[in-house]
């Protein structure tokens, strides 16, 4: 495939963030864009919940917030793409702007505020594509989030797992992002109890064959306390994973004065070390038992095999796909395929966690 992006992407920079992402996803829609892909290195293969992946590298939530472009992405290489946050209705999000680039720092501040045309359409793309013949091979997942003014948060969350259950790859309950007035309080013990409790029964209900896994999405702003909580009650509850992590609220030294100010969520390069971090810490308080999909920061095959060492069985990226177009997902596979067979894995499973040993 021929790769525009080094032509497109200073055009795209021209324009503000938020229009520069409202045309990529309209060219993606497009269906004209992404050529066939080439097959995927053996050594990439990963098993998870009964579902085969022919690659770990996905696309975090928030790029195709409204399942628009699920199969043009899953075409550009990725092993599997989270499409949402989903909120069962309709929202417009924050008001612009909301999304900064730092391009220096390889980072991205946004506070969009799960802007999102809601569950139905959301749903409706996905029950398409299930018939589609031209649907690419490869997995979709769904991130729930909440509607702004929903007092009863757990509401929210059920609904998404009703419509979403049967339709989506995997479900994750997103109670990590910082735009959404008192989500992340959901991370504490109890609301975490409750809630977790409550999204597993309503899948339960679905009486599926084949339920997908349900994970739960957290912040990389947690205390000591936080992490073990969220790891007992992930283990206490039988949630099938984590992602970790979404965005941060903290603003590293080098982030830009006239940025640290700005509302909202850090991503990119400057949050590879702590979100890697805390996935190793999560790793270690969950004694390796539940998957973790392993995001922020990655912008390189060396990322992402860190990422996987540290315990991640799966990553996922979204901000390195900014500056560096998807000639990165090729790359990144190439580059995590040639780290796995130089330090002697004959598959990617034997080196999740190899940090631990
Ligand atoms: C513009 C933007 C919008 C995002 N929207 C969501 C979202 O709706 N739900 C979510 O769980 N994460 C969202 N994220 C967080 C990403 O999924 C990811 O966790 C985070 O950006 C770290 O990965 P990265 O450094 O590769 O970007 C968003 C990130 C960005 C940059």
């Amino acid at each position: 495939m021929i790769d525009l992006f080094p032509i497109v992407g200073p055009i795209l920079r021209r324009f503000d963030p938020e229009t520069a992402h409202t045309i990529t996803i309209r060219a993606l829609a497009t269906g004209l864009m992404p050529g066939p892909r080439a097959a995927d290195d053996p050594v990439l293969r990963i098993r998870l919940w009964g579902r085969d992946f022919a690659n770990p590298l996905g696309l975090a939530a928030g790029f195709d917030k409204n399942a628009e472009v699920p199969d043009a992405m899953l075409r550009l290489g990725f092993g599997f793409v989270e499409a949402g946050s989903v909120t069962p209705r309709p929202q417009p999000g924050n008001p612009r702007p909301r999304l900064f680039r730092l391009p220096e720092q390889g980072a991205v501040i946004n506070r969009m505020g799960f802007n999102n045309e809601g569950l139905e359409p959301f749903a409706a793309r996905l029950e398409r594509r299930r018939t589609d013949p031209r649907c690419a091979p490869g997995l979709v997942g769904a991130n729930l989030g909440k509607n702004k003014d929903t007092a009863e948060a757990a509401d929210d969350y059920a609904l998404g797992v009703r419509r979403l259950a049967p339709l989506a790859d995997y479900l994750v309950v997103n109670v990590s992002s910082p735009n959404t007035p008192g989500l992340r309080a959901l991370q504490g013990r109890e609301p975490l109890r409750v809630l977790l409790r409550r999204v597993l029964d309503e899948r339960a209900a679905c009486r599926l064959d084949n339920p997908p896994p349900l994970l739960l999405k957290i912040a990389p702003d947690l205390t000591e306390e936080d992490k073990a909580d969220i790891a007992a009650v992930a283990l206490e509850t039988g949630i099938d994973g984590l992602v970790v992590s979404n965005t941060t609220i903290a603003r590293p030294p080098g982030t830009p004065e006239r940025f640290r100010g700005e509302a909202g969520g850090l991503s990119g390069r400057p949050l590879l070390g702590p979100s890697t971090t805390l996935l190793a810490d999560m790793f270690r308080l969950t004694g390796g038992t539940l998957p973790i999909v392993g995001v922020g920061g990655i912008a390189g095959g060396a990322d992402a095999y860190a990422k996987i060492r540290a315990g991640a069985s799966l990553v996922q990226l979204y901000t390195a796909l900014v500056y560096g177009g998807p000639a990165l997902i090729t790359g990144i596979k190439s580059g995590l395929a040639a780290l796995l067979k130089r330090d002697g894995f004959a598959a990617l499973a034997d080196a999740v966690g190899a940090d631990h040993r």
